[in-house]
């Protein structure tokens, strides 16, 4: 199914020549495949990842004081969606894990119709921007190194630990919080129990007592699946095998696909303080 989501965007640009690839690809793909996987209906899939993406913006963003009430709004009208689909799923339930977790939610009192909503919403906004800024970082990190893309369209067998580097020096979500469970001290700092914490995933991938010459780009790297772009311990992330194979998906099949693919004008990223992504990515190759 994925092969067939990402294959389908390639299919209307691949003639051209040019193409805008996070709004002409990432952004699509990983909403739908994504929400295919949550178990929405696909009629119902254009609406939900038009209102999933305010998500960001209202936990991490930085919205001017009038953008704040639109925002809100929008929250408003994603979570009355979310209610909508899980009603729509115990009516008619397919495959995904949002219709498992109604099925699991009968013998189970803890999952009212609350939490299924909520697991609607923050699910669908932890496959989706996560995955697609992943994707575009990998991207800029590897056609910004020719001979390693080269590389890469050679070899395809290289592809994942490329996807390692890539997220771990491309980390799409920089940081996460956490509430201390227990009182503890790290790195000489006590923290109490029932403290909020910032955790800067993103400094820990560059951490130099952990990674040989940190800030470089190494496909030869053995251990840069010990990033922490994921998370770690009991909340680690769910989808981590699922954003693996779709950000190896798009490198193989552009690096097939799109021969001689480079870069166009450089990145700009939006204000966010902890999702990270180019909002474009330019791109064109010999059609
Ligand atoms: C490159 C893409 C992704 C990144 C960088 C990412 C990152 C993260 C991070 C940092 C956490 C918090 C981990 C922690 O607290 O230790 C997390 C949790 C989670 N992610 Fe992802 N994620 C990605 C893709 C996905 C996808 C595709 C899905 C679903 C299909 C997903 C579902 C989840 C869920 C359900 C949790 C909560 C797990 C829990 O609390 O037990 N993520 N993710």
């Amino acid at each position: 199914m994925a092969h067939r989501v990402v294959d389908g965007y390639i299919d209307k640009f691949q003639a051209r020549g040019s193409a805008e690839l996070v709004g002409e690809l990432l952004w699509g793909a990983a909403a739908d495949i994504g929400l295919a996987v949550a178990g929405v209906p696909e009629d119902r899939i254009a609406e939900a990842r038009e209102c999933a993406v305010v998500t960001a913006d209202f936990w991490w963003g930085r919205p001017t004081e009038d953008e704040q009430i639109q925002v809100a709004h929008r929250m408003g009208r994603w979570w009355q969606l979310a209610g909508e689909l899980v009603a729509e799923l115990r009516r008619r339930p397919g495959a995904g894990w949002i219709p498992h977790a109604i099925e699991v939610a009968r013998e189970d009192r803890s999952l009212d119709e609350a939490v299924l909503q909520t697991m609607m919403m923050s699910g669908l906004v932890a496959a989706h921007e996560t995955t697609m800024n992943a994707a575009a970082n990998a991207l800029l990190l590897l056609l910004e190194r020719p001979a390693v893309w080269e590389a890469l369209r050679e070899d395809p067998t290289l592809t994942p630990r490329a996807v390692e580097e890539c997220l771990r020096l491309g980390a799409s979500v920089m940081c996460w919080r956490r509430r201390a469970a227990a009182p503890l001290t790290l790195g000489g700092q006590s923290i109490e129990a029932g403290e909020d914490v910032l955790i800067v995933l993103d400094s820990a991938n560059r951490d130099e007592r952990r990674f040989c010459d940190p800030d470089e780009f190494d496909l030869d790297r053995r251990d840069a699946h010990r990033h922490l772009s994921f998370g770690s311990g009991e909340h680690v992330c769910a989808g981590a095998a699922l954003a693996r194979m779709e950000i190896a998906l798009v490198i193989d099949s552009l690096a097939t696909r799109l021969p001689g693919l480079s870069l166009g004008r450089a990145p700009r990223y939006r204000a966010n303080a902890s999702f990270r992504g180019p909002i474009r990515l330019d791109v064109r190759w010999h059609p």
